[in-house]
């Protein structure tokens, strides 16, 4: 593999000697940068960085950055992208004023996709994952979770899991796999909730683990979803294959979501639109990273996270997009960026720490990205011309991406 130069960075952002896994409280509000620097990539590893006055003479590929500025790319730790076809119809059902609760009671929602996943061949729905894949990278993102759960059943499931192994295989994005059968009770099940568990526990959860199809479990642990002891059933479970929790806490109640995930040593509860202080004690004590969902939250005005006040009690944060069909049809990181200082008051440093760092760590992957870090894997943006980082927040529905880099490649925007 070919090495590259990239010479003449205006701010390298996010700079990291390896020490760091994640930044909480008020460390959020810093991110580590070097002025005038380089940028060594050999084999799509980050080789050396440092400032110009010592840049080394290499007979390589450069690229001027021409005083731009450098930041790791996105790390997106939480997202649907594998789904069988929008959902626009329950977009006006919402428009004309029904919840998502009461959507999700008619049949519609998760089991909307549900039943269209049964029709929706692997190859559709890998192309048109690999689309929305491609749109992602446009606007940053070099990483990026996918969870299963439009399958509801075991056949489904693993039909979504292999098309998320595919991704992995044939896409330059990291790709983290996570197995949502406790997305929905499914509709062959509604009398006999206990039978779909049990089939998530006894057929989903060994079979996933014996062809590997999976890094993590979730469950949408929520009012009208997954009960507390339900949800408690399948993590157990699912530790016994290895499968660390990565879960829906939190959404549309106090529900103890975030508890039972810190209690199963999850490795993100995501959503929490709904936290007060047992929460964050609870979050405290644990190695959990709390995620927050801006683009669900905004899509469905439901009350938002108390960012600032768990930020302020010391806990770190990570934004995701949950680029899915039913409550947050984007996957567009800059304008998470954006709701992350426009909705939940973050500064540009903080909502920059929680797409990088933190997203890394929410997903698994703080030893391979997140950070410009010797030895980690070169993936980066380039941002067009900025005047401060500030602007990266404070304008919304601009790319501000002139250039990603994945793996060591330029990949074109
Ligand atoms: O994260 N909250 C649960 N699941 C998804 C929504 C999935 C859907 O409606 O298709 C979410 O918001
Ligand atoms: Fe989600």
């Amino acid at each position: 593999m070919s090495n590259l130069l990239i010479k003449n960075i205006g701010q390298l952002y996010q700079i990291d000697k390896g020490e760091r896994n994640l930044v909480r409280g008020s460390e959020m509000a810093d991110i580590p940068s070097l002025k005038d620097a380089y940028l060594l990539i050999k084999d799509g590893n980050i080789a050396d960085f440092g400032p110009m006055s010592v840049v080394p003479n290499i007979n390589c590929e450069i690229l001027n950055a021409g005083g731009k500025t450098i930041l790791p790319a996105w790390c997106d730790s939480h997202t649907h992208i594998v789904f069988p076809a929008t959902r626009e119809e329950e977009f006006i059902d919402k428009i004309k004023g029904l919840t998502y609760e009461e959507i999700a009671k008619r049949g519609g929602g998760i089991l909307n996709s549900a039943k269209r996943m049964e029709t929706c061949s692997e190859e559709d729905l890998f192309q048109a994952a690999m689309l929305r894949l491609d749109e992602m990278v446009k606007w940053g993102t070099g990483a990026v979770e996918i969870k299963s759960g439009y399958g509801l059943n075991t056949t489904q499931e693993i039909k979504m899991l292999r098309v998320i192994k595919r991704l992995k295989a044939e896409s330059p994005v990291t790709i983290k796999s996570t197995f949502l059968g406790a997305h929905a009770i499914p509709a062959d099940f509604k009398n006999n909730r206990d039978g779909y568990v049990t089939s998530i526990i006894e057929e989903m959860l060994p079979q996933i683990a014996s062809e590997e199809l999976a890094d993590f479990v979730d469950v949408f642990c929520d009012k009208g979803f997954f009960t507390i002891e339900e949800t408690g059933k399948i993590l157990e479970a699912a530790a016994g294959y290895g499968l660390r929790p990565k879960i829906h806490a939190n959404e549309l109640g106090f529900t103890g979501g975030v508890q039972i995930g810190v209690k199963h040593n999850a490795l993100s509860v995501d959503h929490l639109e709904y936290i007060g202080d047992k929460e964050i004690d609870a979050l405290k004590k644990s190695n959990t990273m709390p995620v927050i969902l801006p683009g669900a939250a905004f899509f469905l005005r439901m009350p938002l996270s108390p960012a600032r006040k768990m930020i302020t009690a010391g806990l770190p944060l990570a934004l995701a997009t949950d680029f899915n069909p039913g409550s947050s049809p984007s996957g567009n990181m800059q304008w998470i960026i954006s709701m992350g200082s426009i909705l939940y008051r973050m500064l540009p440093e903080e909502v920059i720490n929680a797409v990088t760092i933190n997203g890394a760590y929410a997903m698994g992957l703080e030893k391979e990205l997140g950070t410009i870090t010797i030895g980690k894997r070169a993936n980066l943006v380039m941002l067009k011309p900025i005047p401060s980082i500030a602007y990266l927040p404070y304008t919304f529905g601009e790319n501000k991406v002139e250039t990603v880099i994945l793996n060591g490649k330029i990949v074109s925007v």
